[in-house]
């Protein structure tokens, strides 16, 4: 049995040293097929074991099969190194043009988003922002809404736990921001909002708004007015049909709604604009005296107004979107059609 161990360390050493020094593939795969093939060096030793006793095949039978798997990982690795080296040495064309690498972008909504902060950024708006999870507090109460309110509904607002819920709206941004600060205030929130609803071509369960507020000694409906029509004028452009609905919200009166002439269909009607022809960008109006006095602000002394526009909307109309899924979906063939 001594001769064969003997023999299996010989065979070792050498195989070891051929597989570091084969130069070619072609050698490469001798020297294997010389070792370890059908009628290889290895093969012949472990043929030899029928003489042995139980107990030495199995000393001897261990070894060489560490033996074997050792020889075939370094022939595996010294193929790797000589396929580098051949493809180095000239399969690869380096004279060839290079492939070019495509850029990424931004994403629409990130586009949009940043056009709308530089107009309302250029009006003087200071920029904040408020939590994703928000409390009830700050979503609602103190913004008026009575504890029946429908919109607090688990139908409508994806509750955390406890009084933890997804915002709504950016509007308790208005609230977090009024408790840290004096008038006059003027800032612009923007940020994802979170609403339990089923999603169709014109509303999604996740988009963003930009709420917008402004509050000081005599801010009057006019200022609001003056204010929107500027941003719809910069961000869409000259000659773009705008128009105001009367509307409600607990925190804002008088209140009113924001249309714009849709885009989609030139106002004949579509899906998007539910076939009115007009598409809701925003909500706003002046905010109601109940949420002054919950943030201790003097509404005999101050006035203003707030409003909050949706992002997505607002993209769909100036890039003629026709499926607000079309913005969350990122589907990259979409994605590469407007930078
Ligand atoms: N928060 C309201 C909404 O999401 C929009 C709004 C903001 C209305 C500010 C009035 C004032 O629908």
């Amino acid at each position: 049995m001594q001769i064969i161990l003997d023999e299996l360390g010989r065979l070792e050493t050498e195989t070891v040293r051929q597989i570091a020094e084969a130069g070619t593939l072609e050698t490469l795969e001798e020297l294997r097929v010389g070792v370890l093939g059908k009628k290889g060096r290895l093969t012949a030793i472990l043929r030899g074991l029928k003489d042995l006793t139980v107990d030495q095949k199995r000393d001897v039978g261990g070894r060489a099969n560490q033996l074997k798997t050792k020889l075939e990982d370094l022939i595996v690795s010294r193929r790797e190194e000589l396929m580098g080296a051949s493809s180095e040495a000239g399969l690869i064309d380096i004279t060839l043009p290079g492939r070019p690498l495509r850029y990424g972008h931004r994403h629409l909504v990130t586009v949009v988003m940043d056009q709308i902060i530089d107009i309302f950024q250029r009006m003087g708006f200071e920029i904040a922002d408020g939590p994703d999870i928000e409390t009830d507090y700050y979503n609602f109460s103190a913004l008026n809404f009575p504890p029946d309110h429908p919109a607090r509904d688990e139908q409508d607002t994806f509750y955390v736990e406890g009084d933890r819920l997804l915002r709504t709206h950016t509007s308790g941004v208005q609230v977090r921001e009024f408790e840290k600060r004096r008038p006059p205030v003027k800032i612009i929130a923007p940020g994802l909002v979170f609403r339990n609803e089923a999603v169709n071509t014109r509303a999604h369960c996740v988009f963003h708004q930009v709420e917008g507020f402004y509050v000081d000694t005599d801010v009057s409906f006019s200022d609001l007015k003056g204010v929107l029509e500027a941003f719809v004028y910069e961000f869409f452009g000259p000659g773009v049909e705008m128009r105001y609905r009367p509307s409600f919200f607990p925190f804002t009166e008088p209140s009113a709604e924001v249309d714009i002439r849709c885009f989609l269909c030139g106002g004949k009607g579509c899906q998007v604009c539910k076939h009115e022809g007009w598409l809701e960008i925003l909500g706003s109006g002046m905010i109601d005296p109940a949420v002054f006095k919950n943030v201790g602000y003097d509404s005999e002394r101050v006035s203003g107004f707030a409003f909050g526009m949706g992002v997505e909307r607002t993209a769909m109309l100036r890039y003629q979107v026709n499926d607000i899924r079309l913005l969350f979906e990122n589907d990259i063939r979409f994605i590469r059609q407007i930078r």
